[in-house]
């Protein structure tokens, strides 16, 4: 019989997105956003903390201008109604009126975070508004929202890694990885040895129970942070 610490547990998965594969994808994102805001001064608004690396790699690869901002949201309440308002727990330091404003965030899940704040952000303004986020998992969507900049798109699975975090943990990986439910014993699957490696450094983690499909990590996050950060 399993006991409850061991159905908790949670460990690193197949390695989706490799750290070369990122580094590529993020210079070509670079170089697009480079070519398409060609003689303005765009800013970046990262969504902390999941974009916080993606911005700081992307940014060192622009060749244009350009200013960055952070912003930290939860969006709060449950079911349908649930992210048509966004809480600001850390505003801007810039005044973003009549500015060319390109939100980064880590991965568009249901997309209602980003609606709030693009509906937020046109409030204030701005010239224009663009999201480039380094995941889509458009499986997941529930609210129509247009993604400009596009990283890479990925299955209905809860990722790690390059930002992205379950309970604060995993966030310095420098690839992306599925993380999935259960201990490894129970779960024998084959894994990649670099990813079973940086599991020994960041330990195995208290988390969620198997569902149907997919994990169900990311609502037992949301219900313990009750925020999305
Ligand atoms: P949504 O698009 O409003 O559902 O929320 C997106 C936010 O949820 C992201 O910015 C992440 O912080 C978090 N999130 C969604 N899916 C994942 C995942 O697979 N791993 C880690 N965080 C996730
Ligand atoms: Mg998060």
């Amino acid at each position: 019989m399993r006991s409850e610490t061991e159905g908790d547990s949670v460990h690193l998965g197949r390695v989706l997105i490799t750290r070369d594969e990122i580094e590529t994808r993020v210079r070509e994102l670079a170089q697009e956003i480079s070519t398409d805001y060609a003689g303005t001064v765009p800013i970046f608004i990262s969504l902390l903390k999941g974009g916080f690396i993606f911005l700081a790699d992307l940014v060192r690869n622009l060749s244009i201008p350009h200013e960055i901002d952070f912003i930290t949201v939860r969006s709060y309440g449950s079911g349908i109604e649930r992210s048509e308002r966004i809480e600001i727990l850390n505003d801007l330091n810039r005044n973003v009126t009549g500015r060319d404003v390109i939100i980064i965030d880590d991965i568009v899940d249901t997309g209602h975070t980003l609606c709030a704040l693009e509906q937020m952000l046109m409030e204030r303004n701005v010239r224009s508004l663009r999201i480039c986020a380094l995941l889509d998992k458009p499986s997941c969507r529930e609210v129509a929202i247009d993604v400009h900049y596009v990283g890479f798109r990925v299955p209905d699975v809860f990722v790690v890694g390059y930002g992205l975090d379950f309970m604060e943990r995993y966030r310095s990986l420098a690839y992306i990885a599925e993380l999935i439910p259960g201990s490894p014993k129970e779960s024998g699957e084959v894994r990649e040895t670099r990813a079973m490696d940086d599991e020994k450094e960041h330990g195995e983690l208290q988390g969620p129970h198997h569902r149907e499909k997919g994990t169900n990590a990311r609502a037992q996050e949301k219900e313990k942070e009750s925020g999305k950060a």
